[in-house]
């Protein structure tokens, strides 16, 4: 018995008023179907089929890591047309799993109670309980109480409009069900669709009924149209992640503008401040504090860092107890040992900080490697590129770079060294050293300026 998935994607999301197909649309940073494909992953799926329409292109170049089975459906006739779509795909005794690329955020746990609730039956409908659930596909029961059909919005009697729970389109069926019913659909109905839902009642009339779990989190069935479900549906989930980190001990100071697109990993006693923004994988230690308007992403942070207030790091370790920002910039590379400071208008690309070092305000280091206790002075400026290639910089420990100077690469600060402000360095210094390529500042006495003419 193997487990087929298949994930319909065909509707063109014409709502969507985009270019790119409906379920490449993100949630938190990711393409919807990826969402999907994350939840089947723990289920280890024999096969994965999706079912495409005419923007198939788009969905496979982004997918193309992925192993899947594609399915043309040039002619969108319904969920039951799509499906049948992929039934070559489907053998006898196959359990497979019906799921949408719109319906993003369904969870691993439910796709295995309802495989769970497979086992015994030919098929598993996954509803919902709505107060209001005008649009969707109504349960109907027989006088026992077994699943008899299911019955779209716009082919419902007024009584059956008034049931409450749904179908939320998320299905499980044997290989043999859909084998035996698929083929049998008709579009006889209000939509002149072939109903993947009208199964049900095929199973039904043969007494092989099939039956419903419930989902008690309405967000796992929440399917995507326009702009503004996705809106809705991203700050729902936004606020879900934001919920979990509060019970896990974090301080939010504002859950509703606190923004994942990928996974936090934190330790105790974190506080996070209004409107951050983490992006990729972001590691956070003990007591690590950030300020508000910053953004997060690809980095780790160690136990007591303070990262203040409009603060850019990506692809950065950033050691114990240091001090970041406010308006600080850490690019890709950027490493620092522990107790460092980086303040204001500092940006950093490719540059190691040893312990203690310190780089204040307003300057450039690139492919830079600055030893223990150096400090930088305001404006210095690594100048890494000549046009063609980038040089390395080396300042050693403990030396001392004066406000407003120039390094230009390739050139090594000795340890201890000093560089005098406003110095521009192109040759190599020695340990120790004071080093100054300014001119002497002239006097000249009883100077006088020049006067307009008459
Ligand atoms: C469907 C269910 C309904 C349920 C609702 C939940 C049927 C007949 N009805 O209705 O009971 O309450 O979902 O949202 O199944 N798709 C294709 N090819 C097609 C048609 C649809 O790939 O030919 C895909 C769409 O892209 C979409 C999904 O299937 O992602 C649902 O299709 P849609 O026609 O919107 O079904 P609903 O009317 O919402
Ligand atoms: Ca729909």
């Amino acid at each position: 018995m193997a487990l087929k998935i298949v994930i319909l994607a065909a509707g063109n999301g014409k709502r969507m008023h985009s270019n790119l197909p409906k379920v490449l649309h993100p949630i938190a940073g990711k393409p919807m179907i990826c969402h999907v494909l994350d939840a089947i992953k723990p289920l280890n799926p024999a096969a994965v089929c999706v079912v495409c329409g005419h923007q198939a292109h788009q969905v496979k170049e982004i997918l193309h890591e992925e192993t899947l089975i594609w399915v043309e459906q040039s002619r969108q006739l319904g969920t039951g047309h799509a499906v049948l779509q992929a039934l070559p795909q489907i053998e006898h005794d196959d359990n497979v799993l019906i799921l949408y690329g719109d319906v993003p955020l369904i969870q691993s746990e439910t796709l295995q109670r309802m495989l769970q609730a497979l086992s015994n039956h030919h098929g598993v409908v996954l509803s919902a309980k709505l107060d209001q659930p005008f649009g969707y596909g109504r349960l109907v029961l027989d006088k026992q109480g077994f699943l008899s059909h299911i019955v779209e919005e716009k082919d419902a009697s007024s009584v059956q409009k008034q049931i409450q729970e749904v179908n939320t389109g998320v299905f499980a069926a044997k290989g043999s069900s859909l084998q035996r019913w698929l083929p049998e659909l008709t579009d006889n109905n209000a939509q002149k669709e072939y109903y993947l839902t009208d199964i049900v009642a095929l199973a039904y009339k043969a007494k092989q009924p099939m039956t419903a779990i419930s989902v008690t989190d309405i967000l796992e069935v929440t399917g995507v149209n326009n702009r503004k479900q996705q809106a809705q549906l991203e700050r729902a989930f936004q606020l879900q992640q934001a919920n979990a980190l509060l019970s896990q001990g974090v301080t939010l100071l504002d859950p509703h503008r606190f923004d994942i697109r990928g996974s936090l990993q934190v330790g105790q006693d974190v506080v996070i401040d209004a409107n951050v923004l983490i992006e990729g994988e972001v590691r956070l230690g003990n007591d690590v504090q950030i300020g508000a308007n910053v953004v997060l992403k690809d980095c780790s942070l160690g136990d007591r860092v303070r990262v203040l207030p409009m603060t850019v790091i990506e692809h950065a370790v950033v050691g114990e107890e240091s001090q970041i920002g406010p308006f600080a910039r850490l690019r890709p590379g950027a490493r620092l040992h522990g107790e460092n400071r980086v303040g204001n208008f500092v940006e950093l690309k490719n540059t190691v900080l040893s312990e203690q070092a310190k780089v204040n305000h307003l300057t450039y280091l690139g492919d830079c490697q600055v030893g223990r206790q150096v400090n930088v002075g305001a404006g210095t400026i690594t100048c890494n590129y000549d046009g063609a290639n980038k040089h390395s910089t080396i300042i050693e420990e403990q030396a001392l770079i004066g406000s407003g100077s120039q390094l230009v690469a390739p050139v090594t600060i000795g340890a201890g060294a000093t560089v005098a402000a406003g110095s521009t360095i192109t040759d190599d210094v020695a340990a120790s050293e004071l080093v100054l390529t300014r001119n002497r500042q002239t006097h000249i006495q009883g100077w006088e300026r020049p006067k307009k003419d008459e």
